[in-house]
């Protein structure tokens, strides 16, 4: 990378400080565990102001294209960038990196592909808020570091912007609640891009789960697991090593939401059942420090640093149906990788990443099987497979990262705006599913001890409505 001492330093400080607030936010979980134990105050959602409304079921204008500002543009944001000028009736108009090198690279290369070329931002850490007084922007998508995501993401929505946030949409319970009221109050959508929601088999999980395959869900299991040490430690891969650095704040389930966010929307969490208490395990921190020993030179600034957070970090989770929850999260151990995707009931189970089929995935339900023995999902998958991948799957193939699943995300959510349809994850969704990142360490601060999970839809999760498991509808013709 060229050198940029001064935006270098304040990226750091800006990490460092933005970083430090939100492992604030993180420690002084203390604090709030008193008022969230399941034994304290029954409702722990803060009243919505007077006049305030819901997001609920309210629907996007249409907009005859989309047009997208993105901000950060390192691994995740440059590949989306590709992602979204691919999706039919959308251009993304501008670029930020508070690294303007980045933003020029990426400007440059949609240029070289024939699409417009977007306007770039960048040199300074708010460069992104001269992008956000464009009037041509109707969405942000945000890949910066996790410490600047609630920031970003509430100044995306105060600009009059839909934001579109990477994983997750913030760190901290208040910060949480803060983008709830501030969508509600500017009546713009905050989505968190949960790609993996978006997988096949994930919602050919979720189909099957509605259509009864599975009988009453009684539990689920999902993950993140994903050994990333080599990339942790890379000092060309997270910028500024952002990533590894969160090791060396807190004790929590620091990205759970791959692996619950499936097992949420197949047991309509915020849609007829809500999640509402926390319990977490955390096992000593050991893998970055071993691997640290093993293969990261002496000189390297890692040395300095030392790592908290538990390898794998469990979160027990109930719901108010009386289901269960195993939420995972272990990036810093030797093993392949796995999101689990499991999910049982009285009348069957399915784990993915199991089977030897084609798919991945093993399944037994009744009355179909007996006999103890697992069997190969292929035929279920291609029953239940759902609209979006049978409609737009061989694109997905081609165009996006992760399998598809990333173009699929991008393609449903320029949809959801063109034909002014309700988006499938709104502010509740993304706030409950981040939500186990501060309330992990809360729990894990208490010694482990069950907290609450606050109800961000303030009672409407009663009401039952569709999410990602929607009927099959057209992208509008191209202007
Ligand atoms: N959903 C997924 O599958 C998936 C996959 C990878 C990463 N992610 C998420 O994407 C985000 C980014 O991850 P990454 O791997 O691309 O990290 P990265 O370090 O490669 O990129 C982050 C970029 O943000 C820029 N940045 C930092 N502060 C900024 C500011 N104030 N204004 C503008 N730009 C700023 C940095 O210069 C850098 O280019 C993270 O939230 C990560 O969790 C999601």
């Amino acid at each position: 990378m060229p050198e940029i001492p001064e935006v270098t330093r304040r990226l750091l400080l800006g990490g460092a400080l933005a970083g430090g607030a939100a492992a604030a936010g993180l420690g002084t979980a203390q604090a709030a565990v008193a008022r969230n134990r399941p034994d304290g105050p029954a409702d722990v959602s803060p009243r919505r102001a007077p006049g305030r409304k819901s997001m609920i079921n309210v629907p996007f204008d249409e907009h005859r294209t989309v047009r997208v500002g993105v901000i950060g543009l390192g691994n995740r944001g440059s590949g989306m960038t590709e992602g979204w000028s691919a999706v039919p009736g959308c251009t993304v108009t501008a670029v930020c990196d508070i690294r303007a090198d980045r933003a020029r690279r990426v400007a440059d290369r949609l240029a070289s592909q024939g699409r417009p070329r977007p306007t770039e931002y960048g040199g300074s850490d708010d460069a992104y808020t001269r992008m956000l007084r464009r009037e041509d922007v109707d969405l942000v998508y945000i890949a910066t570091p996790w410490e600047f995501h609630h920031r970003q993401g509430g100044d995306a929505l105060r600009a009059g912007k839909h934001a579109l946030v990477e994983l997750p949409v913030a760190t901290g319970l208040e910060e949480l609640w803060d983008l709830v009221d501030t969508s509600e109050r500017t009546r713009r959508h905050l989505m968190l891009a949960e790609n993996c929601s978006y997988g096949r088999n994930e919602l050919a999980m979720l189909r099957m789960a509605h259509d009864g395959l599975f009988g009453d869900l009684t539990n689920g299991h999902g993950g993140y697991l994903h050994d990333l040490r080599e990339l942790l430690f890379s000092d060309t891969y997270y910028t500024d090593a952002w990533r590894r650095r969160w090791h060396t704040r807190s004790t929590a389930s620091l990205y759970p939401m791959h692996g619950l966010a499936p097992i949420a929307a197949a047991m309509d969490v915020n849609r007829g059942d809500r999640l509402t208490t926390l319990r977490a395990t955390a096992t000593e921190p050991r893998g970055l420090a071993d691997y640290r020993e093993r293969f990261v030179p002496r000189s390297h600034p890692s040395w300095k640093e030392t790592y908290v957070n538990g390898d794998l970090v469990t979160c027990l989770i109930d719901t108010a149906k009386g289901r269960t929850i195993r939420a995972e999260h272990d990036v810093s151990s030797p093993r392949p990788y796995s999101r689990i995707n499991s999910l049982a009931g009285s009348r069957g189970i399915f784990e993915d990443y199991a089977g030897t089929s084609s798919t991945g995935g093993r399944i037994y339900v009744e009355p179909d099987h007996s006999g103890h023995t697992w069997r190969d999902f292929d035929a279920y998958r291609k029953e239940f497979d759902h609209w979006l991948w049978t409609k737009i799957g061989d694109d997905a193939e081609n165009n996006g990262g992760h399998g598809g699943m990333d173009y699929v995300l991008q393609w449903r959510t320029v949809q959801l705006m063109r034909a002014g349809l309700v988006p499938d994850i709104d502010v509740y969704d993304a706030a409950v599913w981040c939500s186990p990142i501060p309330l992990s360490a809360q729990s894990l601060a208490a010694g482990g001890r069950p907290v609450r999970i606050p109800d961000f839809t303030r009672g409407a999760w009663v009401n039952r409505r569709p999410g990602l498991d929607t009927r099959p509808s057209e992208m509008p013709p191209v202007p």
